[in-house]
């Protein structure tokens, strides 16, 4: 991790970014160089910290968030005691695998962080043979071919250390994939999707100040006004009348993207083949798709029958916060793709409706297992003003409470009692979305704070079933496949399936983690331990 420099633009000058380097400075720069394996063939990456001892958005470092210490009074409503960390870093890092089913001592916990001086969160694991200032992390990439990325995770700062540019791919390959004769090569893309601000001057902007009087300088809501693809803002791709395979990965902090391709007065379709864990069980045909925060989408686009000279836009209209809106930083463009190229060659690809992809089993839920409820609240203080968010009325740092056990497959249910949608990410598991189902919020939320006033007695724990509205709602076609990040919509409860398996290498208890993955609300307190046992 370096800091370097980067145009996000050719008319704007280079400014300082961070982002992951290989040996020999491989790398932009700004984001990472995407790691490539076979099914099967593990991967070690010794992740280094050598950043400066100043954060690259020093201005926004809110130091008042996660400052919980054993031993120390509770809280203030919505704050932490600015007692607890003396000490805090300034730079602080960890790096997890985002989708890997990997180990809990590589997962890249939130406090297992390391600091450019070699300063060591408490749950700091490496392999041997690691500096101070470095993990060395093992992952054993056993899962089928997929997409997945490695971004920082670091407890309270991840917003602001992947807005710098912490953040990169990773891509697993298997047989099943290259028997499908997907398009490959130059006709195979990634592309990161993220919303920037930019000043003047081309640098990363971040803003610091925020509403809340607690945390004076976090803001609940980010939301950038510029589109920067793989590190360019406003770029176009030339690309041939052809078929390409786009792998899409949403990397905003915390903007959705509802997206179609512009073509003329027309959208033109595109084939769904994969999500978050891999394939699908087949193509879908689609004129526009949502991506949450962290998700990816395996994607063919069409080309074979365009224009020569034509331009192809992929449009966004999501709504911001999504999906309910009203904090409005619209970006309705998020790239394009020029028809400029004569097409270099055959393109032996397979189209998208004859595609056979493989089978995709449906994980049936253990008997007799009690549903796990996790209840999402957005806490706001007497005046209105937002103090932090929270699951089950936790903090980060309170009792592990989710026990599952290995093999076993359970149902979640995400209560969303707030007026956003969370992009809920489960760390390890690719999970399977059960079904939605609209809900009294007033009601429950009554009831819910009554049984947290009175001590949380099992026995008054509210009966989420007597405010359930209306029937359960199948997921949509598009979200059919393996996920690792889904919508929690509000005013509903979400129900997910998950099975706990463990990958080589992992012992019992196993300790990781589920959190919403827009980013600010990750960094004040939405996110809980759980543990495989
Ligand atoms: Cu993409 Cu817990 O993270
Ligand atoms: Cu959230």
């Amino acid at each position: 991790m370096r800091q370097a420099s980067w145009s996000f633009h050719r008319d704007l000058p280079a400014t300082e970014v961070w982002g992951y380097q290989a040996p020999g400075g491989v790398g932009l720069g700004y984001l990472g160089p995407a790691l490539v394996t076979r099914r099967g063939t593990p991967v070690v990456v010794r992740y280094r910290n050598d950043l400066p001892a100043t954060h690259l958005l020093q201005t926004a470092v809110d130091d008042t968030l996660w400052r919980e210490v054993p031993g120390v009074p509770p809280d203030p409503p919505g704050g932490r005691n600015p007692q607890d960390f003396p000490a805090l870093p300034n730079v602080w890092t960890v790096p997890h695998l985002h989708g890997g089913f990997d180990p809990p001592q590589f997962d890249g916990h939130p406090e297992a962080w390391f600091t450019p001086d070699g300063r060591h969160g408490p749950t700091y694991t490496t392999m041997p043979g690691a500096r101070p200032n470095e993990v060395v992390y093992a992952y054993p990439s056993e899962q089928q071919a997929t997409m997945l990325w490695y971004h920082d995770h670091a407890m309270a700062i991840t917003r602001l250390n992947i807005y710098a540019g912490l953040a990169g791919l990773y891509l697993i390959r298997d047989e099943v994939e290259e028997s499908l004769a997907l398009p490959e090569g130059d006709f195979e893309v990634p592309l990161v999707l993220q919303d920037r601000d930019l000043t003047p001057g081309g640098a990363l902007s971040y803003p610091d100040t925020g509403p809340t009087p607690y945390h004076p300088k976090w803001n609940p809501n980010f939301f950038g006004a510029i589109p920067v693809v793989n590190g360019k803002a406003y770029p176009y791709l030339d690309v041939e009348p052809r078929r390409y395979r786009l792998r899409l990965l949403n990397g905003s902090n915390q903007r959705y993207f509802h997206f179609w391709f512009q073509d003329g007065g027309a959208r033109r379709p595109f084939w769904l083949i994969g999500t978050d864990g891999g394939f699908r069980a087949a193509p879908l045909r689609l004129t526009d798709v949502l991506i949450p925060p962290a998700g990816r989408l395996d994607v063919v686009l069409d080309l074979t029958d365009a224009a020569p000279g034509s331009r192809i836009t992929m449009m966004n209209d999501a709504p911001t916060p999504y999906p309910q809106g009203g904090k409005d930083v619209p970006m309705p463009e998020i790239m394009r793709f020029h028809v400029t190229q004569p097409r270099s060659g055959p393109d032996p690809s397979v189209p998208p409706d004859r595609l056979r992809l493989p089978p995709l089993p449906s994980p049936s839920p253990t008997p007799g297992l009690p549903r796990r409820r996790f209840v999402l609240i957005a806490n706001r203080d007497a005046k209105g003003k937002s103090t932090h968010l929270a699951i089950n009325q936790r903090f980060f740092d309170d009792p592990v409470e989710d026990f599952p056990k290995v093999g076993t497959t359970e149902i979640w249910e995400y209560v969303n009692l707030s007026g956003d949608g969370h992009a809920m990410h489960v760390h390890l598991v690719q999970f399977h979305v059960l079904d939605r189902q609209r809900l009294d919020t007033k009601g429950y939320r009554a009831a819910y704070d009554a049984w947290i006033a009175g001590g949380r007695r099992p026995e008054g724990r509210p009966v989420l079933e007597r405010y359930l509205r209306g029937p359960a709602v199948a997921p949509e076609e598009r979200e059919r496949g393996r996920l690792d990040t889904t919508v929690a919509q509000p005013g509903m409860v979400t129900r997910i399936v998950l099975r706990f398996d463990l990958p080589t290498g992992a012992a019992t208890p196993a300790t990781y983690i589920q959190h919403c993955h827009m980013l600010e609300h990750e960094d004040n307190e939405m996110m809980r331990p759980w543990q495989v046992v």
